[in-house]
């Protein structure tokens, strides 16, 4: 009987179960296909007696519906059980996202920069190529004078042969940047001046031919050397801890009388000697001094009526104690090992 077979493919239908997208679709072709068996019952509908057609068609009907209920139902199901490889798996652990980190010399330039910024220095920049007024004249190096050998200079190739030909350098400190803040601001200056700097220098652990310098400038009515040793003071008790303290040492650079260097005492072991200040107790900071009065005059500043101070420092060397560093060159070699792990530093 007709109906009778019809009747098995609606429960054929209804139990069938597939598990991967080929099942799927011979079961497709196999019922809904252009010649499958549903093609086929409707084809044979002339041949049915007219008495039993509607009941044949319905059945019929009944089971194209179900084979496409069956169809829609288990398609997603399906595509997924071959696609395995492709599918998320949502009970994995997520991946961790990898994000960058700033550069040690950042972070103290940063932190300098910081400093100085809540005592209301500003920030002044200015070419690394410079002219030789800037870097040497103005700082009152006189020409030929063995001051400028203190700083193995790099030297660009000179335009012309002529005797008055510019000499341009790598600027070999930012003191060139504050030569151009004196020259272009009226007093009072107060600012600091970080930036990349260059010298002729066998690279070496203790010695790169680049490195980064901050240097501060401060100019007013009768600023005094006691203003720069408050000054320095609070910067080293604000960059290495409250507890540190500083000494003065005298020293000799042309654009400053007198002239000084500061160190800290040792914020490793307090001052009790240690391989980091080398059982001294103290490691040098910096270079400073009162702005001599010719470079103030240089400068277009009246060196009677102003006074001012001012300071070098090396970002690389306090950075190098800071963190433990014990060879310069790894600041610029820019391995990922060193530099990830001052991820999350500020
Ligand atoms: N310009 C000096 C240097 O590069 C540092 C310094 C700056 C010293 C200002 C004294 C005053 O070594």
């Amino acid at each position: 009987m007709e109906e009778d077979r019809i009747k098995e493919l609606i429960s054929e239908v209804k139990s069938f179960r597939a598990e991967t997208s080929e099942e799927l679709e011979k079961f497709r072709i196999r019922f809904l296909g252009r010649k499958g068996e549903i093609a086929g019952l409707f084809a044979r509908m002339k041949e049915i007696e007219p008495g039993a057609r509607k009941q044949f068609g319905l059945l019929v009907n009944e089971l194209k519906r179900k084979a496409e209920e069956k169809l829609a139902a288990k398609k997603p199901k399906a595509q997924k059980g071959t696609d395995a490889s492709a599918a998320a798996d949502l009970t994995l652990p997520g991946e961790p996202a990898q994000t960058g980190s700033l550069h040690p010399v950042t972070l103290v330039r940063n932190k300098i920069v910081s400093i100085f910024s809540r005592i209301g220095y500003t920030v002044s920049e200015g070419p690394e190529i410079e002219d030789d007024w800037h870097n040497f004249s103005a700082l009152n190096f006189p020409a030929d004078h063995p001051a400028r050998d203190m700083q193995d200079t790099f030297f660009v190739a000179p335009e012309s042969e002529s005797e008055d030909a510019p000499l341009w350098s790598l600027r070999t400190h930012t003191s060139s940047v504050q030569v151009r803040m004196m020259e272009t601001t009226p007093p009072p200056i107060r600012t600091i001046s970080p930036g990349r700097v260059y010298r002729n220098e066998a690279v070496s652990a203790r010695a790169h031919c680049f490195f980064h310098q901050v240097e501060g400038l401060y100019i007013d009515d009768g600023v005094s050397f006691a203003d720069l040793k408050q000054t320095l003071l609070y910067f080293a008790r604000e960059m290495f801890g409250g507890e540190s303290e500083i000494r003065l040492r005298p020293s000799f650079f042309p654009f400053t009388e007198p002239s000084g260097e500061m160190d800290v005492s040792c914020f490793i072991c307090g001052g009790k000697g240690c391989a980091v200040c080398k059982q001294t107790g103290w490691v040098e900071i910096l270079g400073c001094g009162m702005v001599h009065p010719k470079v103030l005059g240089n400068c277009g500043i009246d060196p009677e009526r102003y006074t001012g101070f001012a300071f070098g420092m090396g970002i690389e060397r306090i950075a190098m104690l800071r963190y433990g560093v014990k060879d310069l060159r790894i600041f610029s070699e820019n391995d990922i090992r060193f530099l990830a792990q001052f991820r999350g530093r500020s």
